[in-house]
């Protein structure tokens, strides 16, 4: 690799606190070596992201992955913002276009679009599925929950909030004219407090997905679900990857569900950035045996 790089080589790169654990790098890195592009994809774990955002300028590094904690203070300090990530609120992507600064939000897609796939039948279908007139149930009011519930809307599904705290919750859900369901009204219908209106609505449920941490390692055994809402026509989708079959997807797999892991959207909003790289379209397939290959080596040292 070393003797790859030249004065030509283009830098991008990942800024976020931490970045460690980015599989990032190792997908991104991959993809310019297939391609044969010149190209360095680095991960930087910065404290300030208006100095990270400066010295996308000052290096002329040509694009960026942004995440956690910076997807929402990275918006004030960028020349344009796509019209979806400003709704989010949020953005992971930054392009360089000549020092002009342009960001968007490909996590949106990144949700979508798996779950487009597991509705037609996986990514090999010659048609993807459509998420128009299906009930969303969108668990967590979080970050990830805006990109879900707004893509979501955006291809015309249905949605509910269900959410921990009630001000997050109410707020998403009026902002893509979904309902909010709190926790206690949830638990009632785990109780089965009689055909109320809370259970006429889960009963109508097509999709869940997961954006909450609950279920991610350590806590394996948690779910964010009771498992008898859960019914052989849904589709359920975990954003957790850490494990990748986590509890909620093993209760689904159980109940009969068609079943979405955390890589699928990682992989996929990382294709989408890709293309907005370099305007290569990478085969998610084996961008998601790459990861899978490391986190496979990583198993096997443990
Ligand atoms: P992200 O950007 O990854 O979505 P976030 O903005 O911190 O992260 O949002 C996390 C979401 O998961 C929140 O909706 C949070 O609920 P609150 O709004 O009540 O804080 C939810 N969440 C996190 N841990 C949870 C837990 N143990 N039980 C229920 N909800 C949880």
């Amino acid at each position: 690799m070393i003797e790859t790089i030249t004065p030509a080589t283009q830098l991008y790169c990942i800024f976020g606190k931490p970045v460690s654990h980015s599989m990032s790098p190792l997908v991104h890195n991959m993809l310019f070596n297939a391609f044969g592009i010149d190209a360095l994809y680095l991960a930087f774990e910065i404290n300030d992201i208006k100095k990270g955002v400066d010295s996308i300028r000052t290096l002329g590094i040509k694009g960026a992955s942004i995440t956690i904690p910076f997807k929402e203070a990275v918006l004030a300090h960028l020349d344009e913002i796509d019209e979806t990530a400003r709704q989010i609120g949020a953005v992971n992507t930054v392009i360089n276009k000549d020092g002009y600064l342009w960001g968007c939000n490909t996590d949106c897609a990144g949700a979508v679009e798996p779950l487009k796939e597991a509705l037609s039948g996986g990514e090999s279908a010659l048609s993807s599925g459509t998420l128009d007139g299906k009930n969303v149930l969108i668990i967590g009011a979080g970050g990830a929950a805006r990109a879900v519930a707004f893509g979501v809307k955006q291809e015309g599904g249905n949605i509910t909030i269900l959410n921990r705290s009630k001000d997050k919750g109410e707020k998403l859900a009026h902002q893509v004219n979904g309902k909010y369901l709190s926790l206690s009204e949830y638990s009632e219908y785990n109780e089965q407090a009689s055909a109320n209106t809370i259970s006429n609505h889960l009963d109508h449920i097509d999709i869940i997905v997961n954006t909450t941490s609950v279920g991610m390692t350590p806590n394996i055994d948690e779910s964010p679900v009771n498992p008898s809402i859960l019914n052989k026509n849904m589709t359920v989708m975990d954003i957790v990857y850490n494990p990748l079959k986590t509890k909620l997807l093993k209760d689904a797999e159980i109940a009969g569900c068609k079943t979405v892991d955390g890589l699928s959207m990682f992989i996929h909003q990382g294709a989408a950035q890709f293309e907005l790289f370099t305007g290569i379209k990478p085969s998610r397939q084996i961008m998601r045996e790459t990861v899978l290959k490391k986190i496979n080596q990583k198993d096997n040292l443990k």
